[in-house]
């Protein structure tokens, strides 16, 4: 409240206090009889409390007792009591109705009576009994709840939800009217698309409405001042709505306690990151929600001075005078004199002015009043952050209370679900921000229905850079460009950037992977035989060689995996691949541009098979291979000699090693090398890369967080995961095992990713597959196999 209007208050009341007292009641005797009446329309709503608590102060203080009825919703009752007052020989009633038209029998009984009727903050319509009307500027109302949904919008498209109050009351339209004359040129030019009412949408292009009008668009978004109907009806607005009709809303709820009841069943909406929402009233509970940052905004209307209006009106009319008049607010029937007062916009910047220091309400009321404004308390952040981005930003609080929303083929609850969460924490604890994980095991084929309904997630986990890219062509991956090229550099080297990219935009980060090129050995029997780690490939054969000389098969080997049997044998031909060509002609092989036919694939095959299909090199021999489990095979490097020695797998393989062995007492490993130098020393990999799809500030600091190596910081202390970040440090890791492998693919030349996963899906988990097991199994030859897999190959 300005001062003005508080020395306006103090003005009129002292006015009226004086001619209260002029009738001859002394301040301090017994309270006296006044010929007034007042009827309120329900003690359920705490707005009308607030008015009986304000007239009865202000009539005892003047001296005098007051009869204040209430109607509780209905209009016979209200009828009921003013029959009951003027009974009671009354000489005014000052009359809020429940139902504005219905009330119209009720002044007019007073009319029959003599008894002047005021009506109080509500217009009693279709009659032309009422003498006078005390209110607030309702249509300033609505335009100061629409003006702070305009001032705390920016860009196109912001999705607005309207609610409105109870049609029988004659304010709800006013109210309507006011956030109608505001909003409408905003829904006009783009600023906000209305999601909840198509009576609205079919009007939001005319200017100014008429009452049947507002009245139809009041049908499906009226409240009728009721918390229940409020929140009921947002939760029916919300399942109905997609999420891209959600992320940050904005609402217009026409009074507190509607505001409230809306505000927590947006709150509770996961796709709903942040929402803006009015009130009225500046009821106690909502200034409190107002401090704690739950509702946006709400208009006070200082009650006082509307109970000081209304008894200065009573006691013109008791003294034969015309209250004062400023206006007229047509009724249906006549013209009612009024002098309607002003309102003010309240929310965090000026609650303790408005509200509190005003006196308005004591601030013994309130909670967390020192806290408003201030910055939230962020804990110390435990991560290293590019500076000056969104993710700063959020640590300083600006973002507190959004949510991102991150999709990916995992579910939230198996292993790496937890993991992905406990990940999260310290950023969800520094920032205030929800991380929200929606993924499923449906992921590959869900994906792209919810991109093509406009329905994307904020952020994807890609554990396929194949799929990933088809996103990024699309144009529905928003690029990294707002992350600074010097802070990925520092991240990530360059290799793993390469994953990103895709026609030459950078259109995501690598978050964690598991290291492929790796070969296992059984540490304490290869250290007794005094075996050294090959650093070339025909080391490693010379080691085979070495190996059945002492008398022993060096491989482990087993590519069965049920409908997958195969994927090893694919496994190694992609490691071949890395080590007898260039990349070029890998990639052009995984895109289909390098026939399997080729002397570049076949030489790949070529290179392995020389020591697969050696029955001396081999434990079982070729023709066990097709039949060993792949997660049986390396078990024989642990019996007592050793039946193998060698083993090559992705680092998941430790899962698969017997109980209680212990990485570097029974096992360790080393790179699997290079058999051309030429081609340096490359890796193959398969790994997560996350995109973001919605470009909000919040999103671009998680896409930041995911930048830092405490992002998959379950993974890296669980184990599972490797982080692709290259600043991650050995302390992170929980596990020397993950730590090892990581600074194995630190030193990596390049990387490529799983071939057969980037393939389509006949060929990579198909033919590639049968082919190449029908080959191992010798009852195809490789030419013949080659070529099966080129034929395959979808047009
Ligand atoms: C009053 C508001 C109140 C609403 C619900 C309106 O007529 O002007 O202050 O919140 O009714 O009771």
């Amino acid at each position: 409240m300005n001062k003005k209007t508080w020395y306006g208050f103090l003005a009129i009341f002292v006015i009226a206090a004086t001619v209260l007292s002029a009738c001859g009641a002394p301040a301090t005797e017994v309270p006296g009889k006044l010929g007034v009446g007042i009827v309120l329309p329900t003690k359920d709503e705490p707005r009308w409390i607030q008015d009986e608590t304000r007239f009865r102060d202000a009539l005892t203080a003047a001296g005098y007792d007051v009869e204040i009825l209430f109607s509780q919703g209905d209009s016979a009752k209200e009828k009921a009591n003013v029959e009951d007052l003027i009974t009671k020989g009354v000489k005014v009633i000052i009359l809020t109705p429940h139902d504005g038209a219905a009330a119209a029998a009720a002044a007019e009984a007073a009319r029959a009576a003599g008894v002047k009727v005021i009506s109080y903050d509500r217009l009693i319509r279709d009659t032309a009994a009422v003498d006078y009307y005390v209110t607030f500027d309702s249509v300033a109302v609505g335009e100061a709840q629409a003006q702070y949904l305009v001032d705390h919008a920016s860009g196109s498209g912001n999705a607005l939800y309207l609610y409105a109050g109870a049609a029988s009351d004659n304010n709800a339209f006013l109210f309507f009217e006011g956030a109608w004359n505001v909003l409408q040129p905003k829904i006009a030019d783009g600023t906000f698309e209305i999601k909840n009412s198509s009576e609205a949408v079919a009007l939001q292009d005319k200017a100014t409405l008429t009452r049947d009008e507002m009245g139809q668009i009041l049908g499906q978004v009226t409240t009728n001042w009721d918390f229940n109907t409020a929140k009921s009806l947002a939760e029916s607005n919300l399942t109905a709505a997609s999420a891209a009709d959600k992320g940050n809303v904005f609402i217009l709820a026409p009074n507190d306690g509607t505001a409230r009841a809306i505000a927590d069943a947006f709150g509770a909406d996961n796709d709903v990151s942040s929402y803006v929402v009015t009130g009225q009233d500046a009821e106690i509970a909502s200034v409190q929600y107002i401090i704690d940052g739950k509702q946006s905004m709400t208009v006070l209307k200082d009650v006082r001075t509307l109970v000081g209006d209304a008894i200065a009106a009573a006691v013109a009319f008791l003294e034969g005078n015309t209250p004062q008049q400023t206006h007229t607010y047509n009724n249906g029937a006549i013209d009612v004199p009024a002098k309607p007062s002003a309102v003010v916009s309240v929310d965090q910047s000026n609650v303790v002015a408005a509200v509190i220091d005003s006196g308005y309400w004591p601030a013994s009321e309130f909670t967390g009043v020192d806290q408003i404004g201030a910055a939230p308390v962020m804990p110390e952040v435990s991560f290293a952050y590019a500076p000056g981005g969104a993710l700063e930003a959020a640590i300083k609080g600006e973002y507190t209370g959004t949510t991102v929303t991150v999709d990916g083929a995992f579910e939230g609850n198996d292993p790496d679900g937890v993991k992905f969460g406990e990940s999260m924490k310290a950023f969800e604890e520094a920032t205030g921000i929800t991380v929200n994980y929606v993924g499923n095991k449906e992921f590959e084929g869900s994906i792209a229905i919810r991109v093509d309904a406009g329905d994307a997630p904020d952020i994807v986990d890609f554990p396929q850079p194949g799929l990933f890219a088809s996103f990024v062509r699309s144009g529905d991956v928003v690029p990294v460009d707002f992350i600074s090229d010097e802070w990925l550099s520092q991240q990530y080297n360059a290799g793993w950037r390469e994953f990103n990219t895709v026609d030459g935009v950078e259109a995501g980060v690598m978050h964690r992977y598991s290291g492929k090129s790796l070969v296992w050995y059984p540490k304490k029997a290869w250290d007794a035989a005094g075996y050294q780690v090959p650093e070339t490939w025909d080391d490693l054969v010379a080691l085979t060689q070495q190996i059945a000389d002492d008398g022993d098969t060096a491989w482990c080997i087993g590519i069965e995996s049920g409908a997958a049997t195969g994927w090893v044998a694919t496994d190694w031909t992609e490691d071949m691949m890395l080590r007898t060509t260039s990349l070029e002609n890998y990639d052009a092989w995984v895109a289909g541009d390098l026939a399997f036919d080729s002397p570049e694939v076949k030489h790949a095959v070529e290179t392995w098979s020389n020591v697969w299909f050696n029955d001396a090199y081999v434990n079982g021999g070729r023709s066990s291979i097709v039949s060993t489990f792949f997660g049986d095979a390396p078990g024989a490097m642990f019996g007592d000699p050793p039946q193998c020695w060698l083993h090559r797998q992705a680092n998941f393989i430790t899962s698969f090693f017997p109980e209680g062995t212990v990485y570097g007492v029974d096992y360790d490993f080393f790179y699997l090398p290079p058999v051309d130098s030429a081609y340096g020393k490359p890796f193959l990999v398969a790994g997560d890369l996350i995109a973001m799809f919605n470009d909000r500030p919040e999103v671009r600091a998680l896409m930041e967080y995911f930048t830092t190596p405490q992002s998959a910081s379950g993974w890296l202390e669980g184990g599972g995961a490797i982080s692709a970040h290259q600043t991650a440090t050995q302390d992170m890791y929980g596990s020397d095992l993950d730590w090892g492998v990581s600074q194995l693919v630190a030193g990596a030349t390049s990387f490529r990713f799983d071939g057969s996963d980037l393939m389509p899906g006949e060929v990579g988990a198909g033919s590639f597959w049968e082919h190449i097991s029908s080959y191992v199994a010798g009852s195809e030859d490789l030419d013949t196999a080659l070529k099966a897999i080129d034929t395959s190959w979808p047009k």
